[in-house]
């Protein structure tokens, strides 16, 4: 590992990181020490950042602890090893002199994020606190800085429920109710629609009802607040819904988690800030052109909650046009770096672009081929290269039966397209409509094809999702939870369809005045973004006539008839 990493440093010049001895010892990683190849120690987001920074990205200054720290607390009885929280306190220190901001100064405080990173990247699996270092005093001390009082009380109301729901446990939905409450009573229809005074009180709200729940009160030391952060990362790692998603993936319960502290940027600082994700080519199906979505003046999980509705990051190009070229030449920069389709997350603060995740891009077999051969004939990659960037499973999927046109057109003619959503992971799937993770493993563990519908989904239902033959949301975008899970296990996916009402409670949905109950059967057309109000029969697809993989099948023909030549030597 530490052999590796020098000798792709010193061929990347002279930004490299020094070598390092004992690298596997040394617990804390400022991100311009680390680089790409670090994925082990550092985690993918922690490699990430690091090899953004290096390169000279904008990255908010930030230092991850590696996974060795998470194993070493977990072998020790969840307890971290001696004298961790003084290196953190050290590692602050430089983020704090490179942003002249300070940690729980409540004249100039410096805010972090604390977002956890695995080897491998798991969706919505690991949890993130992002405003941390809020308390009275610094909350007021934002509110001078910036002299927006509101955007102040809004970063610390999402701090205390972020922390509450993450940290301390307190279930989501309860602070979601509270949150609409008052939204309700003060009648505005979005979060940006409250004012600070409301947020103040949400706030308040927030807290009281942690220690109705809990019996603690909110803690109000910065470091405190960080160290119970740092620890509920490395609880995750063996959190139910981590270990049920690794088990299905077959990760290695062995890897822990790293946790990255970084200096936070905002972007819900009014409309010249932004927050978005994005990938270098379309994910669903690999067309070469940014694709992605980004909400102004919103912070981070704002898009991906799919809480509002974002808009489509072409939008961009006319609302911070200058913004929009840089992000526009950083991807492409990437994507040559990486050699591959890269799934970015940025913040505009202001104006000024930040570059806050990269990773290869989850993406369908579709796109996983078109990519592929593209990128092979764009001279990015060797067709070796091409090759092994379809899977097997990839493949697999394009031979899956599709919706029978006939049959879809009659379901067209009797009125049976309820809706449209949006396509978030393409393929044909029909089964009964059940509205709750648990049903669909009660009813699909029995071979019953059954369809997952939910307002919107999260880490909770993933176990659902897992045995559901398809998904259907009505709220979020092509980057909700829904969707990047969905694409990831190769499930066909319609999302945000806006126009249903689903009920989970009294387990239906309503569409322009029909009522589907659980149990009646359902057909999404994640391609497509269709909802049908029956089973629609499905065939199978003719690849003979899929140019791009009949052009990639030719490639492996060739490569493994040198492979059986070499052999024969
Ligand atoms: N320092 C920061 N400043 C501003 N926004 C941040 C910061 N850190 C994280 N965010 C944003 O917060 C959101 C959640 O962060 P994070 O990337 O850690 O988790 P995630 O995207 O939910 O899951 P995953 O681990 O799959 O990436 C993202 O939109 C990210 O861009
Ligand atoms: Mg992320």
């Amino acid at each position: 590992m530490a052999t590796r990493t020098r000798t792709r440093a010193t061929r990347r010049g002279p930004r490299a990181p020094r070598p390092r001895q004992a690298s596997a010892r040394k617990r804390i990683w400022l991100f311009e020490e680390g680089n790409a190849s670090m994925r082990d120690l550092l985690g993918g987001k922690g490699a990430g950042l690091a090899e953004m920074s290096r390169v000279g990205l904008p990255v908010p200054p930030g230092f991850t602890i590696t996974t060795a720290v998470c194993n070493e607390y977990n072998a020790r009885g969840r307890t971290f090893p001696p004298g961790l929280m003084d290196e953190v306190r050290r590692a602050l220190g430089v983020v704090e002199r490179r942003m002249g901001k300070r940690f729980g100064d409540p004249r100039n405080p410096l805010l972090v994020s604390v977002r956890s990173g695995a080897k491998f990247s798991m969706p919505g699996m690991m949890d993130t606190v992002l405003n941390l270092g809020l308390n009275e005093e610094t909350l007021r001390g934002l509110g001078a800085l910036t002299g927006d009082e509101r955007f102040a009380q809004d970063a610390h109301r999402r701090f205390v429920q972020m922390f509450g729901k993450i940290v301390l446990d307190v279930p989501g939905e309860k602070f979601e109710e509270l949150l609409a409450a008052r939204k309700r009573r003060a009648g505005a229809t979005l979060d940006t629609d409250l004012g600070a005074g409301d947020l103040r009180e949400i706030a308040r709200e927030f807290k009281a009802l942690i220690t109705r729940e809990k019996g603690v009160e909110f803690p109000t030391d910065p470091w405190v607040q960080l160290e119970m952060a740092i620890r509920a990362v490395f609880d995750s790692w063996m959190g139910k819904r981590a270990v049920d998603y690794r088990n299905f993936n077959k990760i290695s319960h062995d890897l822990g988690t790293a946790v990255n502290v970084q200096a936070m940027v905002f972007g819900n600082m009014g409309a010249e800030s932004a927050t978005g994700v994005a990938f270098t080519r379309n994910p669903a199906t690999g067309e070469k052109r940014l694709y992605g979505e980004y909400l102004p003046n919103a912070q981070g999980e704002d898009v991906v909650a799919g809480i509002r509705t974002p808009h489509p990051i072409a939008e961009m190009e006319r609302e911070l046009p200058g913004v929009y070229r840089q992000f526009q030449a950083v991807a492409s920069m990437l994507e040559r770096h990486y050699k591959d389709m890269q799934d970015l997350e940025f913040t505009v603060e202001r104006g000024k672009l930040w570059m806050l995740q990269t990773r290869a891009g989850k993406r369908t077999a579709q796109a996983a081929v078109k990519a592929a051969v593209d990128m092979v004939r764009e001279k990015l990659i060797s067709r070796e290269d091409g090759l092994l960037r379809v899977e097997p499973e990839q493949i697999y999927q394009l031979l899956l039966p599709r919706f029978d046109p006939e049959d879809k057109g009659a379901a067209q003619r009797e009125g049976k397209l309820l809706t449209r959503g949006l396509n978030a992971s393409p393929g044909a799937a029909t089964g009964m409509a059940v509205f709750d993770p648990d049903t669909a493993v009660e009813i699909g563990s029995n071979g019953q094809a059954v369809i997952l519908v939910r307002p919107e989904t999260n880490p909770d239902d993933v176990h659902g999702m897992l045995i559901a033959r398809g998904i259907l949301t009505a709220r979020g975008g092509a980057t909700s939870h829904a969707a990047v899970v969905a694409r990831g296990l190769g499930k066909p996916c319609v999302a945000g369809a806006e126009a249903i009402r689903v009920d989970p409670h009294a387990r239906q949905f309503s569409v322009n005045g029909q009522v589907i109950r659980q149990g009646e059967f359902i057909s999404i057309d994640g391609t497509t973004g269709e909802v049908f109000g029956r089973a629609i029969r499905t065939i199978d697809p003719d690849v003979t006539k899929d140019r791009d993989l009949q052009t990639l099948l030719g490639w492996a023909d060739k490569v493994r008839r040198l492979g059986v030549w070499a052999n024969a030597d």
